[in-house]
């Protein structure tokens, strides 16, 4: 992604990326305290205490089972953790439910399932603006695609995402006809729709072939040079190498392991952990 392309196709987003890092002044964006959360007999999350520092690409790696995914539904307001205290850009979300987190800058990508599938890609992009996800959309779009002269602005947003993402020429067609590859960038990019500050991703690598998976990581840079900040849940550990820093290792519910990535893979730790997983 050029310079000229950051700039000309998204000027908003790019600018409030970039007021994280420097209006605000703050080197954490996001803090958990001694967070917890257990189903039944299983402990998911035990006392986990992180910091993400804002304008890095945090990665969180771990074996199957290790809580990482339960830890991003707590950090996005899916789940609600038995214990412990969650910080937002130095305010208290806890008890914040995921739309108020989401408007806050706060929100993570989800898999396209349900009826998206039959949205177009570009429509799939106007339903994820924030306040937008309410019937009035939903029916414009299904019903009479009223959004061409209702919501033009939202559009214009749209597009300049799909520039960015080389996917305007596939604006017309239908998510189930994309590749998984294709499906990853419009999860990445409905997301994006939100303008978020900080952005969680799980696995978003998960079914990609490894020539869109670069490009897909290569993106994920870009959007970090915006100061676009990152929460990175991925199995695979050469992309985790590239793109993040700090790595968070997690293992049965506890965060085993900080530091870089080549610093936590040595660690004896860390590789009983994966031995064991
Ligand atoms: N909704 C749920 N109900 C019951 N148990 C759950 C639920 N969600 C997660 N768990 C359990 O909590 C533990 C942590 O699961 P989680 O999905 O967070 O792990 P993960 O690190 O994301 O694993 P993976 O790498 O396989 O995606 C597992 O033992 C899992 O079975
Ligand atoms: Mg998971």
């Amino acid at each position: 992604m050029s310079a000229d392309t950051v700039a000309g196709g998204m000027p908003e987003t790019s600018r409030s990326h970039m007021a994280v890092a420097t209006e605000e002044g703050t080197s954490c964006i996001l803090e958990t305290r001694g967070v917890r959360k257990s189903f039944g007999g299983v402990v998911a999350v035990e006392d986990v205490s992180i910091t993400v520092p804002a304008g890095h690409i945090v990665g969180l790696i771990g074996p199957n089972g290790a809580g990482k995914s339960t830890l991003l539904s707590i950090l996005a307001g899916a789940q609600v953790p038995d214990a412990g205290s969650i910080w937002f850009l130095g305010e208290e979300i806890s008890r914040q439910n995921p739309v108020k987190r989401a408007r806050k800058g706060l929100t993570r990508t989800f898999q396209l399932s349900g009826d998206l599938p039959r949205l177009t890609v570009l429509e799939n992009l106007l339903l994820a603006a924030p306040d937008q996800s309410g019937e009035h959309l939903w029916a414009a779009l299904v019903g009479k695609r009223l959004w061409k002269r209702q919501e033009e602005a939202l559009v214009i947003r749209a597009r300049a995402l799909l520039n960015r993402f080389d996917m305007r020429k596939h604006e017309d067609a239908y998510v189930n006809e994309l590749s998984g590859g294709q499906r990853r960038l419009v999860e990445i990019m409905r997301s994006l729709m939100a303008n978020p500050r900080l952005l969680l991703l799980d696995e978003p690598f998960a079914g990609v072939n490894p020539s869109l998976s670069r490009r897909i990581e290569s993106h994920l840079i870009d959007l970090r040079a915006d100061g676009l900040t990152m929460v990175l849940v991925e199995h695979e550990l050469g992309v985790v190498e590239r793109c993040c820093d700090p790595v968070v290792v997690m293992a049965m519910g506890h965060v085993i392991a900080e530091g870089t990535m080549g610093d936590v893979r040595t660690r004896g730790e860390v590789l009983d952990a994966y031995l064991a997983g």
